[in-house]
């Protein structure tokens, strides 16, 4: 199946390629924890697409004997990223092998503070992927496969493939979603309700400390976990279920579900050998001031999490200026420095 994205068309012998694009965090709904082989996800998963937490990137390839590159972080030279990307690029080598021909240099800036706990792979990954299939269409005079930019993102890392292409973007085999695949994401939003369309995403920045387990040993302790074998069939039956609500306008189902999600990641995480807890006390303190707001006034706002403290408060536009008297007043004192992120849904990778 992988063989599909391995490059055949012959290239053109070109001496600098240039390309600038920007890509957007995502957040995910039902959520992808566990994977094996080369970044294959355990379960499905779904995610929103965000619009302005995004990571824009320039990269300029000079042909060169062999190949070697660069990375510069708001013009800074970064060799701390140097590992990610040494090993992104020997991945897709086998796919895009003109890049063994190029010296790369790769200039990133992310729109949301560096240290604010929101990860950047995603966006980054997506972003550099971008790029690197806009040269590859330079080199081959052919229109370019988004299901590939996807393929080579996510062998990055796994939830950058969410961030593509798309408002709505399903990753991993499903049986209710046509066309879905472990190698790469796929659009869903084609019937997303209009309510949906221009979802908020407020980002509540409860910690912004490095975590103290990262994604890759989380996923890898779903291997042997428990409940592993439940929760994946769960994923699946949440997936099936969550698609529906998105596709009629059930808030109510949405809510129930995407809540569910969020808190059964942390469960994974507190059931796991070792075990371990990412919600801070903090976290904590804003869903329960959430619920109880949602119940006295029935605005249809709910969250979800991430691997880490943050809360994504997600809500219809129509309630975006409730909600924020909401945070103004309640909830930004549960964040650091009382700084929130406040996003919409957005639509995928663009040219910049
Ligand atoms: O793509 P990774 O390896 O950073 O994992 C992301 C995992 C979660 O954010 C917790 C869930 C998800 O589906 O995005």
């Amino acid at each position: 199946m992988e063989n599909q994205f391995i490059l055949h068309t012959p290239v053109s012998d070109k001496e600098q390629l240039i390309a600038s694009w920007q890509a957007p965090s995502n957040i995910a709904l039902v959520k992808y924890w566990g994977k094996h082989g080369v970044q294959l996800p355990a379960n499905p998963s779904i995610s929103f697409t965000l619009n302005g937490c995004k990571t824009i990137t320039k990269v300029t390839a000079t042909k060169a004997n062999d190949h070697s590159f660069e990375v510069l972080l708001d013009q800074v030279s970064k060799p701390s990223f140097a590992p990610k990307i040494a090993s992104y690029f020997k991945r897709i080598a086998r796919y895009s092998p003109w890049i063994n021909s190029y010296q790369f240099t790769i200039e990133t800036s992310n729109t949301f503070p560096h240290s604010s706990g929101i990860a950047s792979s995603a966006s980054s990954m997506a972003a550099l992927s971008s790029c690197l299939m806009d040269m590859e269409g330079q080199l081959t005079g052919k229109p370019v496969d988004v299901h590939k930019t996807s393929f080579l993102a996510r062998l990055g890392s796994g939830s950058a493939c969410r961030s593509i292409d798309g408002k709505l973007v399903v990753w991993g085999e499903h049986k209710d979603t046509q066309g879905s695949s472990d190698l790469y994401g796929v659009d869903v939003s084609e019937k997303l309700h209009p309510i949906f369309q221009d979802f908020q995403d407020t980002i509540l920045l409860v910690d912004k400390g490095e975590k103290t387990v990262s994604s890759t040993v989380g996923h890898e302790l779903m291997n042997g976990h428990a409940f592993a074998k439940a929760r994946f069939h769960q994923a699946h039956n949440n997936l099936t279920a969550i698609k529906e609500c998105l596709y009629t306008g059930d808030l109510e189902g949405f809510i129930k579900i995407t809540e569910s999600e969020a808190l059964t990641l942390h469960s994974m995480m507190m059931t796991s050998h070792p075990y371990f807890i990412l919600m801070k006390p903090n976290t904590l303190s804003i869903i329960e001031e959430l619920w109880k707001y949602r119940k006295e006034t029935g605005v249809p706002v709910c969250f979800t999490l991430d691997a880490g403290a943050n809360v994504h408060m997600l809500y219809p536009a129509a309630h975006k200026e409730a909600v924020e008297h909401l945070i103004k007043s309640k909830l930004a004192v549960y964040c650091q420095n009382e700084q929130y992120i406040c996003d919409v849904i957005g639509s995928g990778a663009t040219t910049v």
